[in-house]
């Protein structure tokens, strides 16, 4: 639409067919018909027109495109949330009977859609992170998918994606991967067997605490099937936030990069401090999850990490208390380094017998590094522990 050539020629946007440099960000709900044969050409699926804002808008296509190609899958849709984009993937492929698994250690929210998938007649089975390497046991005829994610939320668990793909194919599950954690900068779960990546792109995508939205990317069949339910249930991402995400996939691999490098700098400081425990970073050479994220990340491993401060919830809101960097808020994956603890946050969609049982405590904490420079991240880390 907003190509070069002869096309734009006839653009009022770009009459001389000079390509803005930025994708417009295009508002309108609806578009005029030029006449019937483009009409028919769109709903034929021949061209990539636009017709109403619900079925599809160019300047999220734009971006749908630009993920699609960091994720190496053909194609790639965009929603509303993180959350939006996995329940797309659980309405468009999940029906009553089938048989659902997924992992305890998974962001909190996915627990209260389950409820609503069990109504639906969804059968689920939960799982600790711990237990994948046993998946076999828990697969059967009926399993049509498993979610996983890996690095897991909030524990930084590793779980193997070919071991699990492996798993899968026993009952010929749907393998989907939350790759939000790890990013396509360290990890591609497509190339390691999944069926479907999903992303809150809310987070390192977007990068800069100012959009949400999701993302699912994999084959063009599963496009068309995942499109044609966000067209039914109306969750398509707004203009304005397509183009801020855009904006931050510019800088993304540069955000990644020094997370990562600041996120390893800061683990292996917090492991020689006597006030930290169960610190887990699958980059530290001594984490349960080296051996496989070695394997399967590149690049480093994230800026995700989660630890234990001091000996109670006390010292962990002591802790957070002082410090005058950190910011202690929920999400991740942004420029700023934020810090929170999950039993009082994202672990609140869980009822309160449910928080502990995967291994978290209440003087858990979950750092997301950003991209400041590293001393000033030490430096607060180290005054804020005097006060533990
Ligand atoms: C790993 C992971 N997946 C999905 C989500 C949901 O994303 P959103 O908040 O954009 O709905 C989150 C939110 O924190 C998350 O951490």
């Amino acid at each position: 639409m907003y190509g070069c050539g002869a096309e734009s020629m006839n653009d009022p946007l770009t009459p001389y067919g000079n390509r803005p440099m930025v994708t417009p960000i295009v508002h309108a709900v609806n578009y005029e018909y030029r006449d019937f044969e483009v009409l028919r050409k769109i709903t034929d699926g021949e061209i990539d027109g636009y017709t109403y804002h619900r079925d599809d808008n160019p300047t999220v296509r734009a971006v749908e495109k630009k993920i699609a190609a960091l994720e190496g899958a053909e194609d790639c849709v965009i929603c509303t949330s993180g959350m939006a984009a996995c329940t797309l993937v659980y309405l468009t492929f999940l029906k009553a009977g089938d048989h659902l698994i997924l992992f305890h250690d998974t962001y909190g929210a996915h627990y209260k859609v389950s409820l609503i998938l069990e109504r639906l007649g969804v059968e689920i089975t939960w799982l600790d992170a711990d237990k994948s390497g046993e998946l076999d046991r828990y697969v059967k005829p009926n399993t049509t998918m498993i979610f996983i994610e890996t690095p897991t939320n909030p524990l930084c668990k590793i779980i193997d994606i070919a071991a699990v793909r492996r798993a899968a194919g026993r009952s010929g599950a749907r393998l989907v991967v939350d790759n939000t954690f790890a990013t396509p900068f360290h990890q591609h779960p497509l190339a390691l067997g999944a069926h479907l990546v999903v992303h809150s792109a809310t987070k390192a995508l977007g990068g800069h605490n100012d959009l949400m939205a999701g993302a699912i990317a994999g084959s063009k069949e599963d496009y068309d099937k995942l499109w044609f339910t966000r067209q039914a249930i109306g969750s398509t991402l707004d203009a304005y936030s397509a183009s801020l995400l855009e904006r931050g996939l510019k800088t993304f691999s540069l955000r990644a990069e020094r997370m990562a490098s600041n996120a390893l700098a800061v683990a292996q400081w917090l492991r020689g401090q006597p006030k930290i425990g169960r610190l887990r970073y699958p980059g530290l050479p001594d984490d349960p999850g080296t051996a496989v994220s070695h394997r399967q990340m590149r690049n480093g491993y994230g800026g995700l990490m989660a630890f234990d401060i001091g000996q109670s919830q006390e010292d962990a809101k002591r802790f957070i208390s002082a410090l005058r960097v950190i910011v202690h808020a929920v999400s991740l994956g942004a420029t700023e380094t934020l810090i929170c603890i999950p039993y009082l946050t994202t672990m609140l969609y869980l009822p309160p017998e449910r928080r502990t049982i995967f291994g978290v405590n209440p003087n858990t904490v979950r750092l997301s590094v950003g991209i400041e420079p590293i001393e000033r991240i030490l430096e607060d880390l180290n005054q804020a522990l005097n006060a533990v």
